[in-house]
């Protein structure tokens, strides 16, 4: 055991510094650069990753520059990466760094791992990576790599096991090397020790390796499976304006907290067990319009507004860490309003479009109690570069403008 166990701390280590790949992350030592990179690694690629790291970097070079920077500025720059909660405790974080530690990532382990949003395993990489410090950075790749190699047979899924498996790589950092270790793990896991399909013959641990021994690299890591995300039907409703708001489609904000939160989106609702054959079945003009009265109700009790849906547009989805949502897409326009004075007759102040909605602009629109802590704005698509959007609502938009989906 010991003999393998310094035989794979010697050859990653040596694997590593001829392999490893240049990252702009990886330019210098700046806590900072590191812990920004390792908290957009999370959950997602490291393709994906770069240009937006870039674009972070060039935009909020410093810990001050974060800590000051408006929230939405932040989301805007995280648009498209997901798990915008990352980036929001990544703000807090620094601006936690502004007010104790003078704009200093702190040498210090107890302080890094206090910071907002940062974990066991982001502590470690940062005490690793940016300062050479002797601390283990175990995540889902890291825990592949080791039950691989030391053929272990625990449930990943299990805290106890990740406990155990922290304990095992703090032991293998080899003296005064533990950055370039703990990356070195990181990229064997990224490039060589696959989930799928692991590249046994280039791997520079192979020989010792107990699980290929065993047979048995396919089948480990053991993990249990989590619960497939629960699926939400919504329906949501693109608006086209009109008058001073043609060309423009209505959009709100998302409440202060929660899922998403301070993100933009159409409106849109959440089907009842009952009305969830409005948003799965093929489009039936009787159920297109029992969607269609939903929609005209929610929208209305929301702002005010009368709108008057038109046709289905698209059907899209998006799987969020434990919700599905399946989304029906409606669009919608305000009708003529001369038909909605004659329709509504004496009952036309009711049915009077909020001056918020109805002016040229609704930039300036502040929302009062009434309005559910929601916001609603109508938006070209210039305003898109501003407004941060769930991918989702990104896409719905994008296609809708560039005509994709045009009745
Ligand atoms: N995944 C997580 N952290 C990483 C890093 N520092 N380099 C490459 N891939 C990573």
């Amino acid at each position: 055991m010991e003999e393998a166990k310094s035989y794979f701390s010697r050859e990653l280590l040596a694997w590593y510094r001829k392999h490893k790949r240049v990252l702009p992350w990886r330019a210098n030592r700046d806590p900072y650069r590191i812990w920004v990179s390792e908290i957009m690694l999370q959950q997602t690629r490291v393709d994906t990753v770069i240009p937006y790291y870039e674009r972070f970097m060039d935009r909020f070079p410093t810990v001050r520059a974060l800590a000051e920077a408006p929230e939405p500025e932040v989301l805007k720059c995280w648009e498209g990466l997901g798990y915008y909660s990352r980036a929001r405790n990544l703000q807090a974080g620094a601006r936690m760094v502004m007010e104790l530690y003078g704009g200093e990532v702190p040498d210090d382990k107890t302080a890094v791992a206090g910071l907002k949003g940062v974990g066991p395993y982001t502590s470690g990489a940062i005490m690793s990576i940016a300062f050479n410090r002797p601390e283990p950075a175990v995540d889902g790749n890291v825990m592949r790599v080791l039950s691989r190699y030391f053929c272990l047979e625990e449930d990943i899924a299990k805290p106890a096991t990740r406990v155990g498996i922290e304990k095992l790589a703090a032991s293998l950092i080899p003296e005064g090397a533990a950055g370039d270790f703990n990356q070195g793990l990181m990229e064997l896991g990224a490039l060589v020790c696959t989930p799928k399909s692991p590249s046994c013959l280039p791997c520079p641990v192979m020989e010792h390796c107990a699980g290929r021994i065993a047979g048995r690299e396919h089948e480990l890591p053991i993990k249990t499976k989590a619960k497939p995300p629960r699926p939400e039907m919504r329906a949501a409703v693109i608006v086209a304006g009109t008058g001073g708001n043609a060309g423009k489609v209505l959009v709100r904000q998302r409440p202060e907290t929660g899922l998403l939160a301070q993100m933009w989106e159409l409106p849109h609702v959440l089907l009842t067990k009952e009305q969830e054959r409005l948003a799965v079945s093929a489009i039936d003009p009787e159920e297109s319009a029992e969607l269609g009265e939903l929609l005209t109700r929610a929208v209305e009790e929301e702002t005010g507004l009368l709108i008057r849906p038109k046709s289905w547009l698209m059907d899209t989805d998006h799987v969020f860490s434990h919700i599905h949502w399946k989304m029906r897409v409606i669009a919608a326009d305000l009708g003529d309003p001369a038909a909605i004075e004659a329709i509504s007759g004496s009952n036309q102040e009711d049915r009077s479009i909020p001056a918020f909605l109805a002016a040229e602009s609704a930039a300036s629109y502040e929302p009062d109690d009434s309005t559910d802590g929601s916001r609603y704005r109508w938006i070209e698509p210039e305003d898109m570069a501003e407004l941060a959007f769930p991918n989702l609502f990104l896409r719905i938009l994008r296609d809708y403008w560039s005509g994709d989906s045009e009745e």
